[in-house]
């Protein structure tokens, strides 16, 4: 386990100076999956896995970086022309910082050295923790403090740009603002968004990672966009004021939806249908209405399995599991998809047996042993004063 006190003596060893230490979390979705980039509304929360970046400002203009997990290290020379889609771990640091310097100023060099316990492939936003922790050390040290919106949108250019990713805003967005306690209601055209209390007492968030992450996620992410691209033109004939699927409503789509060829129509219905469920449960966590909220939660999983058509056997078979156990609310396959986590909604008295019997009947099935964390909502980036 990496600790930032533990990070701070390895930097002081290494570079014999003292730094500073920023950290940023991972995320689960609690629901609106593959709603972000058509404009609508998403409802995750900030888990309590962290990316810590121990940075310290240097006098020329180079990026001296460090990963302790990878025990690798990469140079960044801004003074250079930039470099992209290494494939790395870099391009999420190289983007980051070269989107920073060109939106928010002249970036100080800075050595980095970077650590982190938010688990990698499992769908809980690694990169964005990666990229956040980053942004938010070089823009400190370099005395350019930035907005939080900036910073999240400063991360998702660089995956767009650098990665080559054409992901929405919400990984990035919650773990730059995050609030112990709350989920965030994202609304991701115009980027507003409300904190909603969430800290169930009786209740527990319950996070399985299969241990899977199938090739087709990056590919089949940007065919979903574009049939999602595909559903608006199409649907603008009847409805000539649409500009992402957001704008269609329910009624909408009952109307106009059989002008659509089938996969489209299932794409768009599961996008039009997973928005109103997350207005929903957010309405629901507001009247502490736990049940509620499972119910959507398993509605959202058949809606991501049958008409979104990003699950696969290994999620469905967490989420089956899951939803045989006494005790279990709700699950559902949280982020992307094609492998990764699922997140469920436990009542605490039947906690223990429940992870026992999600780790026991995935693993007899699968013949992998899944992780299983559970995680109460946390603070997004911040520094940390020790
Ligand atoms: C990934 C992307 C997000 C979002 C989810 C699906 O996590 O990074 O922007 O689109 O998939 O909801």
């Amino acid at each position: 386990m990496i600790n930032p006190e533990s990070l701070r003596a390895e930097f002081q060893t290494r570079y014999g100076r003292e730094p500073r230490i920023f950290r940023a979390p991972g995320r689960v979705n609690l629901i609106g999956e593959h709603t972000d980039y058509n404009g609508g509304f998403v409802l995750p929360m900030a888990i309590e896995h962290d990316t810590f970046a121990a940075a310290a400002a240097r006098d020329d203009r180079k990026i001296r970086v460090r990963s302790v997990n990878l025990d690798e290290a990469g140079e960044i020379d801004l003074n250079q022309p930039e470099k992209k889609m290494r494939g790395s771990w870099l391009d999420f640091v190289e983007g980051v910082a070269r989107v920073l310097e060109r939106e928010n100023g002249k970036l100080r060099g800075a050595d980095l050295l970077v650590a982190s316990n938010v688990p990698t492939g499992a769908g809980l936003s690694s990169s964005a923790a990666l990229e956040i922790s980053v942004g938010l050390a070089l823009t400190e040290i370099s005395r350019l403090p930035l907005d939080k919106v900036r910073l999240a949108l400063a991360g998702q250019a660089a995956e767009h740009e650098f990665v080559g990713a054409r992901v929405g805003i919400m990984d990035q967005f919650i773990s730059a603002l995050g609030r112990k306690g709350h989920a965030l209601l994202i609304d991701c055209r115009n980027l507003q968004a409300e904190q909603v209390p969430f800290a169930p007492k009786d209740a527990a968030i319950v996070i399985c990672d299969s241990k899977v992450k199938h090739k087709l996620a990056a590919s089949e992410y940007n065919t979903r966009r574009a049939e999602c691209e595909t559903a608006v033109e199409i649907l603008r004939e009847f409805l000539p004021d649409i500009e992402q699927l957001r704008d269609v409503s329910v009624a909408d789509f009952e109307h106009y939806g059989e002008h659509l060829p089938e996969t489209i129509r299932k794409r768009c219905r599961h996008v039009v249908m997973e928005n109103e469920r997350t207005l929903n449960v957010a309405e629901a966590l507001r009247e502490n209405n736990y049940t509620e909220f499972g119910r959507l939660m398993f509605l959202s999983h058949a809606s991501l399995r049958d008409d979104y058509e990003v699950s696969c056997r290994e999620l469905d078979l967490l989420v089956k599991i899951a939803g045989n156990c006494t005790g279990v609310l709700g699950a559902r396959m949280t982020g992307g998809g094609f492998g990764g986590s699922t997140v469920n909604l436990v009542r605490r008295e039947n906690l223990d047996e429940v992870i026992e019997k999600i780790s026991f009947e995935y693993e007899r099935q699968i013949r992998i042993k899944p992780s299983i964390y559970t995680s109460g909502a946390a603070d997004g980036a911040s520094e940390i004063i020790l």
